[in-house]
């Protein structure tokens, strides 16, 4: 096992889901699908819609401020904020920014981080970085996303398989040894954008009639494909960090990963031969919340009762892009 003389670790987590609950047969009314087919298919029962009037960023400082809460800080301790989505409020000002301002925090450093699903723990891993350079004192790292404002309901092979919310994390650094994020690691292939996308809406297309009649404002995914690559770099990701850490996949007490579909969940767990009782998933409440999923699970783990002092976790995700990435923390 590698040792290190401090680390961030996290302080405390808190997470929000919209009111409003959709159940399989509620998108049976919208489009050609079933409750049996999306079970079956992805793991999923249901997922929460924001409102109409609720952003990305509203959903986030919620989540933030149960995050603040559980960590006992004051917010003004806060010094960086990083907001991992892809449904930001607007192209700019980041939503970090407005979530800065919605927070009432003074001058601090504040950012975006697109990474699709991969986000939050990439975030966590940026942040876990810019703790370590002592520059910064505690980090607000969100993941927050409002998926049902870019998804299809004319789709129904993508619509079905995205929920909202938002989950967030404060981070401080640590100096008692070999506690709090032991090693992260990011990836990507970029090389095939096309199979996860939303097309329109940034300088290659901008909006315009023909594009929004051409529904390129919407999310497109080549399941299948994504399917394949997800059960690949999900797995390469956890074996990699064990290994960089210096850990097998026997010590880990509890895996955290990003909740897309339940089958690519299974695909991992025999992979690392690990068996699903250490997996923290609720697929089936949430759908797939892009980079809100693994902190809102990580969130609800923590509730729950499931994460103790020492026990080792491993955060792992894939997205858009391609993208993957993993952390590995022992809980303090
Ligand atoms: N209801 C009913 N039938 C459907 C639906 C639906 N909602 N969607 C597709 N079908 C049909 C298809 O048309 C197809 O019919 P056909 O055989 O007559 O052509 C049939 O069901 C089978 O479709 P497949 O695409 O083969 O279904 P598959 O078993 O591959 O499951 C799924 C599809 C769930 C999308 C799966 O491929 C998947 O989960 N892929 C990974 C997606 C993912 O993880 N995305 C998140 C990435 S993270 C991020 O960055 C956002």
């Amino acid at each position: 096992m590698s040792s290190q003389s401090q680390s961030a670790i996290i302080l405390g987590t808190g997470s929000y889901a919209p009111e409003n609950v959709v159940t399989n047969d509620d998108l049976a009314k919208i489009v050609d699908t079933s409750d049996e087919w999306i079970r079956t298919r992805s793991g999923i029962g249901q997922r929460h819609f924001a409102a109409k009037d609720e952003a990305t960023s509203d959903m986030a400082c919620i989540a933030a401020q149960r995050a603040i809460e559980a960590a006992g800080i004051e917010r003004n301790e806060i010094d960086l904020i990083i907001v991992a989505t892809m449904t930001p409020d607007m192209p700019f000002p980041s939503t970090a920014c407005l979530v800065q301002s919605k927070l009432e925090l003074p001058n601090v450093t504040t950012f975006d981080m697109q990474a699709a699903c991969s986000g939050f723990v990439y975030a966590l891993s940026v942040a876990n970085s810019m703790l370590l350079s002592g520059n910064f004192s505690k980090a607000l790292v969100i993941g927050a996303e409002k998926m049902s404002g870019i998804l299809d309901f004319e789709d129904r092979t993508t619509c079905v398989l995205f929920g909202d919310g938002a989950g967030a994390a404060i981070l401080a650094r640590d100096t008692t040894a070999n506690v709090g994020i032991l090693g992260a690691i990011g990836g990507a292939d970029g090389s095939s954008p096309s199979l996860l996308q939303q097309p329109g809406g940034g300088s290659a297309m901008p909006a315009s009639e023909a594009s929004i009649a051409a529904r390129q404002h919407f999310l497109k995914m080549n399941g299948k494909e994504i399917f394949k690559s997800a059960v690949r770099v999900m797995g390469q990701a956890s074996s990699d960090i064990l290994e960089q850490v210096g850990y097998t996949a026997e010590d880990l007490d509890l895996v955290i990963p990003h909740q897309a579909n339940m089958r690519i969940i299974e695909s991992l767990a025999k992979r690392l031969k690990i068996p699903m009782e250490k997996f923290h998933n609720n697929l089936d409440r949430f759908g797939n919340t892009s980079a809100a999923s693994v902190p809102i699970a990580l969130d609800e783990a923590f509730r729950a009762g499931r994460i103790k002092s020492g026990d080792l976790i491993l955060l792992v995700a894939f997205g858009a892009g391609l993208t993957w990435a993993s952390t590995l923390i022992k809980w303090q």
